[in-house]
Protein backbone atom coordinates (compact mmCIF):
# COMPACT_ATOMS: atom_id res chain seq x y z
CA UNK A 1 0.00 0.00 0.00
CA UNK A 2 1.46 3.31 -0.84
CA UNK A 3 2.21 5.95 1.53
CA UNK A 4 1.22 9.62 1.32
CA UNK A 5 2.21 12.18 4.13
CA UNK A 6 0.07 15.77 3.72
CA UNK A 7 1.49 18.49 4.84
CA UNK A 8 -1.28 20.30 6.90
CA UNK A 9 -4.68 19.18 6.30
CA UNK A 10 -7.66 21.78 7.64
CA UNK A 11 -10.84 21.44 5.85
CA UNK A 12 -9.11 23.26 2.61
CA UNK A 13 -6.90 20.09 2.37
CA UNK A 14 -9.36 17.57 3.03
CA UNK A 15 -10.49 17.14 -0.92
CA UNK A 16 -6.44 15.70 -1.07
CA UNK A 17 -6.86 13.08 1.47
CA UNK A 18 -10.15 12.06 0.24
CA UNK A 19 -8.79 11.46 -3.63
CA UNK A 20 -5.91 9.44 -1.77
CA UNK A 21 -8.14 7.58 0.32
CA UNK A 22 -9.86 6.76 -3.24
CA UNK A 23 -6.95 5.46 -4.65
CA UNK A 24 -6.09 3.32 -2.02
CA UNK A 25 -3.66 5.32 -0.38
CA UNK A 26 -2.74 5.59 3.25
CA UNK A 27 -2.39 8.57 4.23
CA UNK A 28 -0.35 10.58 7.34
CA UNK A 29 -1.00 13.94 7.53
CA UNK A 30 1.05 16.95 9.69
CA UNK A 31 -1.55 18.61 11.42
CA UNK A 32 -1.71 21.65 13.76
CA UNK A 33 -2.52 20.63 17.36
CA UNK A 34 -5.28 23.08 17.70
CA UNK A 35 -6.93 21.57 14.72
CA UNK A 36 -6.69 18.20 16.02
CA UNK A 37 -8.27 19.24 19.40
CA UNK A 38 -11.56 20.83 17.58
CA UNK A 39 -11.99 19.34 14.30
CA UNK A 40 -12.88 15.46 14.18
CA UNK A 41 -9.90 13.29 13.21
CA UNK A 42 -10.39 10.74 10.72
CA UNK A 43 -9.67 7.41 12.07
CA UNK A 44 -7.67 6.12 8.63
CA UNK A 45 -5.14 8.92 9.10
CA UNK A 46 -2.06 8.77 11.44
CA UNK A 47 -1.99 12.28 12.76
CA UNK A 48 1.43 14.17 13.50
CA UNK A 49 0.23 17.00 15.42
CA UNK A 50 2.48 20.14 15.53
CA UNK A 51 2.57 23.15 17.77
CA UNK A 52 1.63 26.17 16.21
CA UNK A 53 1.11 27.36 12.22
CA UNK A 54 5.65 28.17 11.76
CA UNK A 55 7.20 26.55 9.30
CA UNK A 56 9.74 25.44 11.25
CA UNK A 57 6.85 23.80 13.29
CA UNK A 58 5.78 21.85 10.63
CA UNK A 59 9.16 20.87 10.29
CA UNK A 60 9.49 19.32 13.39
CA UNK A 61 6.34 17.03 12.18
CA UNK A 62 7.47 16.28 9.08
CA UNK A 63 10.54 14.77 10.08
CA UNK A 64 9.23 13.05 13.12
CA UNK A 65 6.58 11.49 10.30
CA UNK A 66 9.54 10.58 7.82
CA UNK A 67 11.76 8.98 10.39
CA UNK A 68 9.11 6.67 11.48
CA UNK A 69 8.85 5.46 8.02
CA UNK A 70 9.73 6.79 4.49
CA UNK A 71 6.43 7.63 2.71
CA UNK A 72 6.36 6.93 -1.27
CA UNK A 73 4.96 10.86 -1.76
CA UNK A 74 5.05 14.00 0.31
CA UNK A 75 2.35 16.47 -0.26
CA UNK A 76 2.32 20.51 1.05
CA UNK A 77 -0.63 21.98 1.22
CA UNK A 78 -0.64 25.94 2.30
CA UNK A 79 2.03 28.19 2.73
CA UNK A 80 3.54 27.27 5.94
CA UNK A 81 3.72 23.80 4.64
CA UNK A 82 5.89 24.11 1.33
CA UNK A 83 9.36 24.58 3.22
CA UNK A 84 8.82 21.77 5.60
CA UNK A 85 7.47 19.19 2.40
CA UNK A 86 10.50 19.99 0.02
CA UNK A 87 13.19 19.51 2.44
CA UNK A 88 11.12 16.00 3.21
CA UNK A 89 10.59 15.59 -0.70
CA UNK A 90 14.85 16.39 -1.46
CA UNK A 91 16.07 14.21 1.43
CA UNK A 92 13.78 11.29 0.75
CA UNK A 93 14.14 11.86 -3.70
CA UNK A 94 10.77 12.76 -4.25
CA UNK A 95 8.27 14.57 -6.53
CA UNK A 96 7.66 17.47 -5.55
CA UNK A 97 8.35 21.39 -7.01
CA UNK A 98 11.85 21.60 -5.97
CA UNK A 99 13.69 22.91 -2.56
CA UNK A 100 14.53 25.89 -4.61
CA UNK A 101 11.39 26.66 -5.95
CA UNK A 102 9.49 26.06 -2.06
CA UNK A 103 12.14 28.96 -1.01
CA UNK A 104 11.28 31.29 -3.61
CA UNK A 105 7.52 30.86 -3.12
CA UNK A 106 7.86 31.36 0.46
CA UNK A 107 9.52 34.79 0.05
CA UNK A 108 8.49 37.65 -1.74
CA UNK A 109 11.14 39.41 -2.12
CA UNK A 110 13.33 36.32 -3.88
CA UNK A 111 10.96 36.61 -6.35
CA UNK A 112 11.25 40.33 -7.15
CA UNK A 113 15.22 39.73 -6.80
CA UNK A 114 15.48 36.53 -8.63
CA UNK A 115 12.84 36.47 -11.29
CA UNK A 116 14.11 39.95 -13.03
CA UNK A 117 16.96 38.04 -15.29
CA UNK A 118 14.39 35.32 -16.49
CA UNK A 119 12.68 37.67 -18.35
CA UNK A 120 9.77 38.30 -16.00
CA UNK A 121 8.20 41.40 -16.24
CA UNK A 122 6.99 42.65 -12.27
CA UNK A 123 6.56 45.95 -10.54
CA UNK A 124 9.56 48.55 -9.53
CA UNK A 125 10.23 47.68 -6.29
CA UNK A 126 12.87 48.21 -3.62
CA UNK A 127 13.67 45.60 -0.61
CA UNK A 128 14.78 47.62 2.49
CA UNK A 129 15.52 46.96 5.75
CA UNK A 130 12.77 48.65 7.33
CA UNK A 131 10.12 50.91 5.99
CA UNK A 132 11.92 54.42 7.34
CA UNK A 133 15.01 53.22 4.67
CA UNK A 134 12.18 53.35 2.08
CA UNK A 135 10.86 56.69 2.91
CA UNK A 136 12.24 58.56 -0.50
CA UNK A 137 11.72 55.83 -2.69
CA UNK A 138 8.03 55.59 -2.07
CA UNK A 139 7.85 59.50 -2.36
CA UNK A 140 9.08 59.11 -5.80
CA UNK A 141 7.15 56.64 -7.06
CA UNK A 142 3.88 56.63 -5.25
CA UNK A 143 1.44 54.89 -5.70
CA UNK A 144 3.25 52.06 -3.81
CA UNK A 145 2.47 49.10 -2.27
CA UNK A 146 4.29 47.88 1.20
CA UNK A 147 4.17 44.16 1.53
CA UNK A 148 5.70 41.51 3.76
CA UNK A 149 7.98 38.97 2.70
CA UNK A 150 6.30 36.21 3.45
CA UNK A 151 2.55 36.36 4.86
CA UNK A 152 -0.78 35.65 3.12
CA UNK A 153 -4.01 35.98 2.43
CA UNK A 154 -3.07 40.09 1.76
CA UNK A 155 -2.64 40.14 5.13
CA UNK A 156 0.19 43.99 5.33
CA UNK A 157 -0.51 44.09 1.98
CA UNK A 158 -1.32 48.02 1.93
CA UNK A 159 -1.29 50.57 -0.82
CA UNK A 160 -0.17 54.02 0.05
CA UNK A 161 -1.04 56.64 -2.32
CA UNK A 162 0.15 60.02 -1.35
CA UNK A 163 2.84 61.55 0.90
CA UNK A 164 0.99 62.07 4.11
CA UNK A 165 0.23 58.47 3.52
CA UNK A 166 3.81 57.82 3.38
CA UNK A 167 4.80 59.50 6.73
CA UNK A 168 2.29 57.78 8.52
CA UNK A 169 3.04 54.08 7.21
CA UNK A 170 6.46 54.77 8.05
CA UNK A 171 5.68 55.86 11.31
CA UNK A 172 2.88 52.89 12.26
CA UNK A 173 5.18 50.11 10.33
CA UNK A 174 8.71 51.12 10.48
CA UNK A 175 9.49 48.44 13.14
CA UNK A 176 8.27 45.78 11.20
CA UNK A 177 11.92 45.21 9.65
CA UNK A 178 12.88 43.47 6.29
CA UNK A 179 10.02 44.99 3.73
CA UNK A 180 9.52 44.88 0.32
CA UNK A 181 7.75 48.19 -1.38
CA UNK A 182 6.98 47.84 -5.27
CA UNK A 183 4.73 50.25 -7.53
CA UNK A 184 1.46 50.01 -8.06
CA UNK A 185 0.16 48.12 -10.79
CA UNK A 186 -2.61 49.10 -11.98
CA UNK A 187 -5.63 46.84 -14.07
CA UNK A 188 -7.71 43.84 -13.69
CA UNK A 189 -6.30 40.87 -11.79
CA UNK A 190 -5.86 37.04 -12.70
CA UNK A 191 -4.16 33.91 -11.06
CA UNK A 192 -3.14 31.10 -13.12
CA UNK A 193 -3.02 27.68 -11.95
CA UNK A 194 -0.97 24.65 -13.55
CA UNK A 195 -0.05 21.11 -12.90
CA UNK A 196 3.54 20.77 -13.56
CA UNK A 197 5.80 17.45 -14.21
CA UNK A 198 9.16 17.62 -14.40
CA UNK A 199 8.94 21.81 -15.35
CA UNK A 200 6.10 20.97 -18.07
CA UNK A 201 2.77 22.02 -17.97
CA UNK A 202 0.35 19.60 -17.85
CA UNK A 203 -2.82 21.36 -17.60
CA UNK A 204 -3.30 25.35 -16.80
CA UNK A 205 -6.35 27.38 -16.43
CA UNK A 206 -6.70 31.28 -15.54
CA UNK A 207 -8.57 32.64 -13.21
CA UNK A 208 -10.32 36.11 -13.26
CA UNK A 209 -10.09 37.90 -9.36
CA UNK A 210 -12.26 40.41 -7.66
CA UNK A 211 -10.54 42.38 -4.97
CA UNK A 212 -11.42 44.89 -2.57
CA UNK A 213 -10.78 48.31 -3.99
CA UNK A 214 -7.36 49.76 -2.14
CA UNK A 215 -6.26 49.98 -0.17
CA UNK A 216 -6.24 46.36 1.05
CA UNK A 217 -7.23 44.34 -1.71
CA UNK A 218 -9.54 41.50 -0.30
CA UNK A 219 -10.00 38.83 -2.52
CA UNK A 220 -13.66 38.66 -2.98
CA UNK A 221 -14.73 36.37 -6.28
CA UNK A 222 -13.02 34.05 -8.26
CA UNK A 223 -13.90 33.09 -12.38
CA UNK A 224 -12.38 30.10 -13.52
CA UNK A 225 -11.63 29.30 -17.10
CA UNK A 226 -10.65 32.87 -18.32
CA UNK A 227 -9.48 33.13 -21.97
CA UNK A 228 -7.50 36.19 -23.07
CA UNK A 229 -8.97 37.39 -26.49
CA UNK A 230 -6.56 39.45 -27.61
CA UNK A 231 -3.69 37.45 -29.04
CA UNK A 232 -0.92 39.84 -27.57
CA UNK A 233 -1.91 39.64 -24.24
CA UNK A 234 -2.65 35.74 -24.11
CA UNK A 235 1.24 36.00 -25.82
CA UNK A 236 2.49 38.04 -22.96
CA UNK A 237 1.08 35.58 -20.37
CA UNK A 238 2.41 32.92 -21.64
CA UNK A 239 5.16 34.30 -21.86
CA UNK A 240 5.62 35.68 -18.26
CA UNK A 241 4.08 32.06 -16.46
CA UNK A 242 7.11 30.36 -18.86
CA UNK A 243 9.44 33.06 -17.11
CA UNK A 244 8.25 32.15 -13.90
CA UNK A 245 8.60 27.98 -13.94
CA UNK A 246 12.13 28.58 -14.96
CA UNK A 247 12.99 31.64 -12.49
CA UNK A 248 11.27 28.85 -9.98
CA UNK A 249 13.37 25.69 -11.13
CA UNK A 250 9.54 24.25 -10.67
CA UNK A 251 9.77 20.33 -11.48
CA UNK A 252 6.54 18.74 -10.05
CA UNK A 253 3.21 19.88 -8.91
CA UNK A 254 0.63 22.35 -8.62
CA UNK A 255 1.68 26.26 -9.29
CA UNK A 256 -0.61 29.14 -8.43
CA UNK A 257 0.32 32.51 -9.51
CA UNK A 258 -1.01 35.91 -9.57
CA UNK A 259 -0.21 38.87 -12.22
CA UNK A 260 -2.35 42.26 -13.23
CA UNK A 261 -2.66 42.89 -16.32
CA UNK A 262 -1.41 46.76 -16.83
CA UNK A 263 -1.23 49.00 -19.59
CA UNK A 264 2.20 47.77 -20.87
CA UNK A 265 0.91 43.96 -20.13
CA UNK A 266 1.00 41.27 -17.44
CA UNK A 267 3.11 41.92 -14.35
CA UNK A 268 3.65 39.45 -11.97
CA UNK A 269 2.19 39.94 -8.40
CA UNK A 270 3.58 36.45 -7.02
CA UNK A 271 3.89 32.87 -7.17
CA UNK A 272 3.34 29.99 -4.88
CA UNK A 273 3.92 26.32 -5.16
CA UNK A 274 0.82 25.32 -3.33
CA UNK A 275 -2.37 24.72 -3.84
CA UNK A 276 -4.39 27.92 -4.14
CA UNK A 277 -6.34 29.24 -1.37
CA UNK A 278 -10.21 30.32 -1.60
CA UNK A 279 -11.34 26.66 -2.87
CA UNK A 280 -10.19 27.32 -6.11
CA UNK A 281 -8.93 23.77 -6.36
CA UNK A 282 -12.36 22.42 -6.55
CA UNK A 283 -13.46 25.66 -8.70
CA UNK A 284 -11.33 24.84 -10.92
CA UNK A 285 -11.98 20.75 -11.23
CA UNK A 286 -15.76 21.67 -11.80
CA UNK A 287 -14.84 23.80 -14.74
CA UNK A 288 -12.86 21.41 -16.78
CA UNK A 289 -14.35 18.60 -15.75
CA UNK A 290 -11.45 16.57 -13.60
CA UNK A 291 -10.74 15.81 -10.07
CA UNK A 292 -7.77 18.09 -9.86
CA UNK A 293 -7.22 16.74 -5.96
CA UNK A 294 -6.53 13.45 -7.66
CA UNK A 295 -4.28 14.71 -10.06
CA UNK A 296 -2.17 16.38 -7.62
CA UNK A 297 -2.17 13.56 -5.39
CA UNK A 298 -0.88 10.91 -8.55
CA UNK A 299 2.20 13.39 -9.44
CA UNK A 300 2.88 13.38 -5.62
CA UNK A 301 3.37 9.72 -5.72
CA UNK A 302 4.90 9.68 -8.82
CA UNK A 303 1.61 7.76 -9.85
CA UNK A 304 0.77 8.06 -13.73
CA UNK A 305 -2.19 10.34 -14.44
CA UNK A 306 -5.12 8.62 -15.67
CA UNK A 307 -6.16 10.73 -18.56
CA UNK A 308 -5.21 13.39 -20.57
CA UNK A 309 -5.47 16.11 -18.85
CA UNK A 310 -8.43 18.80 -20.23
CA UNK A 311 -8.17 21.63 -22.93
CA UNK A 312 -11.34 22.89 -22.78
CA UNK A 313 -13.87 24.05 -20.02
CA UNK A 314 -17.04 21.87 -19.16
CA UNK A 315 -18.68 24.30 -17.39
CA UNK A 316 -17.95 28.12 -15.47
CA UNK A 317 -17.05 27.62 -12.18
CA UNK A 318 -16.62 30.70 -9.73
CA UNK A 319 -16.03 31.07 -5.74
CA UNK A 320 -17.58 34.35 -4.00
CA UNK A 321 -17.01 35.77 -0.58
CA UNK A 322 -19.81 37.55 1.27
CA UNK A 323 -18.51 40.37 2.77
CA UNK A 324 -20.52 43.26 4.85
CA UNK A 325 -19.23 46.18 7.36
CA UNK A 326 -17.45 45.81 10.61
CA UNK A 327 -20.00 45.57 13.84
CA UNK A 328 -22.18 42.97 15.15
CA UNK A 329 -23.94 40.63 12.78
CA UNK A 330 -27.73 40.09 13.78
CA UNK A 331 -29.19 38.16 10.97
CA UNK A 332 -28.37 36.75 8.14
CA UNK A 333 -31.25 36.07 5.15
CA UNK A 334 -31.45 34.48 1.80
CA UNK A 335 -29.16 31.18 2.51
CA UNK A 336 -31.67 29.14 2.13
CA UNK A 337 -32.90 30.60 -1.14
CA UNK A 338 -29.47 31.33 -2.39
CA UNK A 339 -28.70 27.39 -1.90
CA UNK A 340 -31.58 26.04 -3.60
CA UNK A 341 -30.50 27.81 -7.26
CA UNK A 342 -29.69 25.12 -9.27
CA UNK A 343 -25.88 26.74 -10.18
CA UNK A 344 -25.21 27.07 -6.26
CA UNK A 345 -23.19 23.85 -5.89
CA UNK A 346 -22.97 25.15 -1.51
CA UNK A 347 -23.22 28.04 0.46
CA UNK A 348 -20.78 27.63 3.77
CA UNK A 349 -20.64 30.86 6.45
CA UNK A 350 -18.35 31.08 8.51
CA UNK A 351 -19.88 34.39 11.01
CA UNK A 352 -23.46 33.82 12.03
CA UNK A 353 -25.92 36.34 13.99
CA UNK A 354 -24.29 37.11 17.28
CA UNK A 355 -20.87 36.90 15.70
CA UNK A 356 -18.25 40.38 15.36
CA UNK A 357 -16.98 41.20 11.76
CA UNK A 358 -13.93 43.46 11.97
CA UNK A 359 -12.58 45.52 9.58
CA UNK A 360 -12.14 44.46 5.72
CA UNK A 361 -8.52 44.02 5.64
CA UNK A 362 -7.67 40.52 5.37
CA UNK A 363 -9.20 37.37 3.70
CA UNK A 364 -9.50 36.62 7.28
CA UNK A 365 -12.70 38.61 7.97
CA UNK A 366 -14.52 37.28 5.22
CA UNK A 367 -17.98 35.60 6.00
CA UNK A 368 -17.79 32.40 4.30
CA UNK A 369 -18.32 31.39 0.91
CA UNK A 370 -20.29 30.33 -2.32
CA UNK A 371 -19.50 27.59 -4.77
CA UNK A 372 -20.98 28.06 -7.85
CA UNK A 373 -21.20 26.33 -11.29
CA UNK A 374 -23.08 27.39 -14.30
CA UNK A 375 -23.27 26.43 -18.07
CA UNK A 376 -21.74 29.75 -19.80
CA UNK A 377 -19.92 32.89 -18.07
CA UNK A 378 -23.46 34.55 -19.08
CA UNK A 379 -25.33 31.87 -16.53
CA UNK A 380 -22.43 32.31 -14.07
CA UNK A 381 -22.43 36.41 -14.18
CA UNK A 382 -26.76 35.93 -13.35
CA UNK A 383 -25.83 33.40 -11.06
CA UNK A 384 -22.86 35.87 -8.72
CA UNK A 385 -25.54 38.40 -9.17
CA UNK A 386 -28.72 36.24 -7.38
CA UNK A 387 -26.15 35.26 -4.76
CA UNK A 388 -24.72 38.94 -3.91
CA UNK A 389 -28.93 40.25 -3.70
CA UNK A 390 -30.17 37.73 -2.04
CA UNK A 391 -27.88 36.92 0.67
CA UNK A 392 -27.74 39.47 3.30
CA UNK A 393 -25.93 40.12 6.17
CA UNK A 394 -27.48 42.67 9.12
CA UNK A 395 -25.35 44.22 11.38
CA UNK A 396 -26.02 46.51 14.51
CA UNK A 397 -22.97 48.80 14.55
N1 LIG B 1 2.51 45.92 -6.83
C1 LIG B 1 1.20 45.79 -6.74
N2 LIG B 1 0.37 46.54 -7.49
C2 LIG B 1 -0.98 46.44 -7.39
N3 LIG B 1 -1.59 45.59 -6.57
C3 LIG B 1 -0.83 44.79 -5.80
C4 LIG B 1 0.59 44.83 -5.85
N4 LIG B 1 1.07 43.92 -4.98
C5 LIG B 1 -0.01 43.34 -4.42
N5 LIG B 1 -1.15 43.85 -4.90
C6 LIG B 1 -2.52 43.44 -4.54
O1 LIG B 1 -2.52 42.88 -3.24
C7 LIG B 1 -2.93 41.50 -3.26
C8 LIG B 1 -2.13 40.72 -2.24
O2 LIG B 1 -0.75 40.78 -2.56
P1 LIG B 1 0.09 39.45 -2.76
O3 LIG B 1 1.44 39.84 -3.22
O4 LIG B 1 -0.65 38.52 -3.63
O5 LIG B 1 0.19 38.91 -1.27
P2 LIG B 1 -0.61 37.76 -0.48
O6 LIG B 1 0.41 36.70 -0.25
O7 LIG B 1 -1.06 38.40 0.76
O8 LIG B 1 -1.72 37.26 -1.36
C9 LIG B 1 -2.68 41.08 -4.71
O9 LIG B 1 -3.50 39.99 -5.05
C10 LIG B 1 -3.01 42.36 -5.46
O10 LIG B 1 -4.40 42.51 -5.59
MG1 LIG C 1 -1.59 36.69 -3.28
Amino acid sequence: MKDLLVVGVGTMGRPYVDAAQRLGVRVRAVESEALLAHGPADPEVTYYPVANGLDESWQAGVTRAITERVPDGVLAFAEAHVLAGALAQERLGLPGPSLHAAVVSRNKALQRTGFGAYGVPQPGFVLAPGLAAARSWMLDRLPVVVKPLSLGGSEGVELVTDPAGVDEVVARRGGEGKILVEEAVRGPEYSWEALVHEGEVLFQNVTEKETTAPPYFVELSHRCGHRFTDPVVAAQVDALTAGVLRGLGMRTGLVHLEFRVGVEGPVLMEVAVRTPGDYLAEAVGLTWGFDLHEAVVRLALGLPLREALPAEPVAYAATYFPTCAPGTLTAVRGVEEVSLHPSVVRVRLRKGPGDTVGRLTSSSQRLGHVLVRAGSPEEREETLKFVADRLRFEVAG
